[in-house]
């Protein structure tokens, strides 16, 4: 820290996040920053020798067991990080003996996260020790360390412990039972089983070690398999301890012990997983980069953010997806939400399809999931949970308890009533259609998941006999300070399009594919009659906006709330909500993210109304200052940035930006402990391409209306737009001064 108490601030290189000094006291948030992953499983940036403040974690994708309140959640799997170093007696820790030197760094473009240390031990001997870690991305479940230690003035005698924590906590609770350990010629293994959805896992681990003779033991206290290592070292001399683990569950194979320990022998050298590995991700940012020319921290920050989606993303399983903390940590329990489709699908939709489609497939594989939840609640088709994990079935908590010990607990809404979700799913659904053309996939899954939700949608929209209007009651709109509310324009004017685009796929199903339509007629009941229903609801759904002046209501009586104004606030440090309690909060004019704003924004894709120009700079001016976007949710700022870029507010949208951008490396909001903002992250992508290169999907093929932020020289991406690669080279024109273009290079070039 410095004089101020502030920490050391991370630097950043065009690849690289670097930590320059150890600091405990920013240990869980870095522990978030320095999260690495393989698209399988995430494992948090715990150090190696372990240490009390460390909140250590290791997530694998669909490994979800019952914990009471939130019903489920991912469960926190074996340690595969301990390592230890004694030197002469002294065992390595940083706050321990005197640190010479010190670097921590991430390289994103290879996903390796190694860290170099000069250290003099309690004993006065001075070594260096270098560690390197990653989750394999070209063989998803082999996880590698290496560990190099060279003694710098002395020589003497080094053991090293490598093993499997087998007791892994989430906040305290442990999910696993030990069912058996034991060792083989190549190391050790671990057998556990989760408590209630009884999910094995099997874990191996093996050592190797080269540049000294050392002699080899093993240690097997229950669940804690450690393998030590004892060598000489003397001044100079390099030791490499190569710690190479396998991990299965029999989420993916039968016998998850057996086919670790057979995947630990077969293993190659250290070097060549690291090769392919590199190689994987080469492969990888070749599709996905954004090269930022002129803003260094823009440069790598907008790559964190990828980097942090891209390992979160499964490439091989379509039946699990991105919680909203990714596999980074505990908040939100691995809960997934509407931040995948609408925040974080438009990056793999344009720039890995199949990704998108896995993800799309997961909702899919809960539609019986949401199908009990629309019985539950007295509807008909699918309603998708607000918070979903393994079945699809709702997993919001009912109530969470107060911070304060003599509150009441809290009723959390959103269950019940925040059920844009629904549509949410759907729009991205037809966005990857738009994007890829994947008829298959349409036929297969897409309509149904459409055409359900559109049936739930039907039984829900209720009819108002007085105004001769449909509306939706008792709704949250995608602004959660407001909790109970009638005809949300956001949630209104998106059932609207659903049913508009249902009725579209059903027709096209019906000429493309009539075998499918017919059976899916017949599944979902979906009657002349029904549809017709839905033709009415189009026409007439009523959506609070006034044509006129082009202002959105956000929702029936918005506008006779209490009014406020914000900046009364400042400077302040926590939420609206936070400050005025809940109740309050709902009595005023204030939201904790975009709303009417964000229906604008997703009809700003197709230009569909009530998008346009006018109707954008109305709601802007009246919406904006009334928005907690600072302290409200992180989902907001992004949005903003893009709408404010769109507007010609230079500065704001790049503020706005930059704090979405930063909001886990720089810890902006002060929840990164709990995990990656996952939506955000997908923002930053949305801001980038959408937002500054001015990407609009028309008919036939993308094209950029660029509107750089000031400083940035360069803009690169790819998109993949119906099969065929695209790629942007934007250069800076006149910051806000119009969309025409100013300033591309190249334009739609593929
Ligand atoms: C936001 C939601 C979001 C959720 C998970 C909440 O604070 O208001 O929009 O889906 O966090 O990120």
């Amino acid at each position: 820290m410095d004089t101020k108490g502030r920490y050391q601030h991370l630097t950043y290189t065009d690849w690289t996040v670097r930590e320059t000094q150890f600091e405990p006291d920013q240990f869980r948030y870095r522990e978030t920053v320095f999260t690495i992953g393989n698209g399988y499983l995430g494992t948090r940036g715990s150090f190696e020798e372990g240490y009390s403040q460390a909140s250590p974690a290791t997530f694998i994708h669909g490994v979800y067991d019952e914990v009471p309140i939130v019903y489920t959640e991912l469960a926190n799997c074996p340690d595969w990080l301990p390592f230890t170093i004694n030197i002469d007696g002294d065992r390595f820790r940083l706050e321990k003996g005197e640190i010479l030197s010190y670097e921590r760094k991430l390289d994103l473009r290879q996903g390796i996260l190694s860290r170099s240390v000069r250290w003099r031990s309690p004993n006065n001997q001075i070594i260096d020790i270098h560690f390197e870690r990653f989750a394999n991305l070209a063989d998803e479940q082999v996880l590698a360390l290496r560990c190099q230690l060279t003694p710098v003035d002395f020589a003497g005698a080094i053991e090293i412990q490598a093993s499997i924590n087998g007791y892994p906590e989430n906040q305290g609770f442990n999910h696993w039972e030990l069912l058996d350990q034991g060792k083989t010629e190549a190391g050790v293994w671990l057998n556990l089983r989760t408590r209630s959805s009884r999910i094995q896992l099997g874990i191996a681990t093996s050592i190797k070690i080269s540049g000294a003779e050392a002699s080899l033991q093993v240690t097997s206290p229950p669940g804690y398999p450690t393998l030590i290592a004892s060598f000489l070292a003397s001044p100079g001399q390099t030791v490499t301890v190569d710690k190479l683990v396998t991990v299965f569950t029999s989420k993916h194979v039968e016998n998850p012990v057996a086919t670790a320990c057979e995947k630990l022998v077969q293993l190659p050298e250290y070097s060549f997983i690291i090769k392919t590995h590199s190689q994987a991700w080469e492969e990888v940012w070749q599709k996905s980069d954004i090269v930022i020319e002129g803003d260094v921290t823009a440069q790598l920050a907008v790559r964190y953010n990828l980097f942090q989606l891209l390992i979160a993303a499964s490439r091989n399983n379509d039946q699990v997806s991105i919680p909203a903390k990714t596999l980074s940590g505990f908040g939100y329990r691995g809960h997934i939400f509407w931040d995948t489709e609408i925040f974080i699908l438009p990056l793999f939709i344009y720039t890995q399809p199949e990704i998108a489609r896995n993800l799309l497939t997961y909702r899919y594989h809960t539609l019986p999931g949401a199908r009990r939840k629309a019985v539950h609640y007295g509807y008909k088709g699918a309603m998708y949970a607000w918070e979903s994990a393994d079945t699809g079935d709702e997993v919001t908590p009912r109530w969470l308890p107060p911070n304060d010990p003599y509150g009441e607990d809290i009723r959390i809404w959103c269950r019940d009533r925040e059920i844009h979700i629904s549509t949410d799913v759907v729009y991205a659904v037809w966005y990857y259609w738009q994007a890829t053309n994947d008829d298959e996939w349409m036929r297969d899954y897409g309509a149904e998941i459409f055409l359900d939700t559109a049936v739930f949608w039907s039984s829900r929209v209720e009819y108002n006999t007085k105004h001769e209007r449909y509306e939706i009651r008792e709704v949250i709109g995608a602004d959660e300070y407001h909790e109970f509310v009638h005809n949300n324009a956001f949630t209104n004017r998106l059932v609207q399009w659903h049913f508009e685009k249902a009725l579209y796929i059903y027709d096209w199903l019906y000429k493309t594919f009539p075998d499918k339509a017919i059976e899916l007629e017949d599944k979902l009941l979906l009657s002349i009659g029904r549809r017709s229903r839905w033709s009415d609801i189009i026409t007439n759904i009523w959506i609070p906006y006034d044509e006129s002046t082009g202002l959105i209501e956000q929702f029936e009586g918005f506008f006779q709330l209490q009014d406020i104004n914000l900046e009364e606030y400042e400077p302040r440090t926590k939420s609206i909500q936070a400050i005025l309690g809940i109740e309050e909060g709902n009595k005023r004019q204030v939201l904790k993210q975009p709303d009417a704003l964000m229906l604008l924004y997703l009809m700003r894709q197709s230009q569909e109304p009530p998008y346009n120009p006018h109707t954008l700079q109305a709601n802007w001016d009246y919406y904006a200052p009334r928005t907690d976007i600072s302290y409200g949710s992180s989902l907001g700022p992004a949005i903003h940035a893009i709408l404010a870029s769109d507007l010609g507010k230079t500065a704001q949208a790049y503020e706005r930006f930059m704090q979405a951008a930063l909001v886990d490396l720089e810890n902006v909001r002060g929840n990164a402990p709990e995990g990656i903002h996952g939506a955000s992250a997908g923002g930053i992508w949305q801001a980038v391409v959408l937002g500054f290169g001015g990407i609009q999907m028309g008919d036939s093929e993308p094209i950029a209306h660029p509107h750089l932020p000031p400083g940035w020289t360069r803009l690169k991406f790819k998109l993949i737009w119906r099969g065929k690669w695209h790629e942007f080279d934007l250069g800076n024109g006149e910051w806000g001064q119009g969309d025409q273009g100013a300033g591309s290079r190249d334009r739609g070039n593929s």
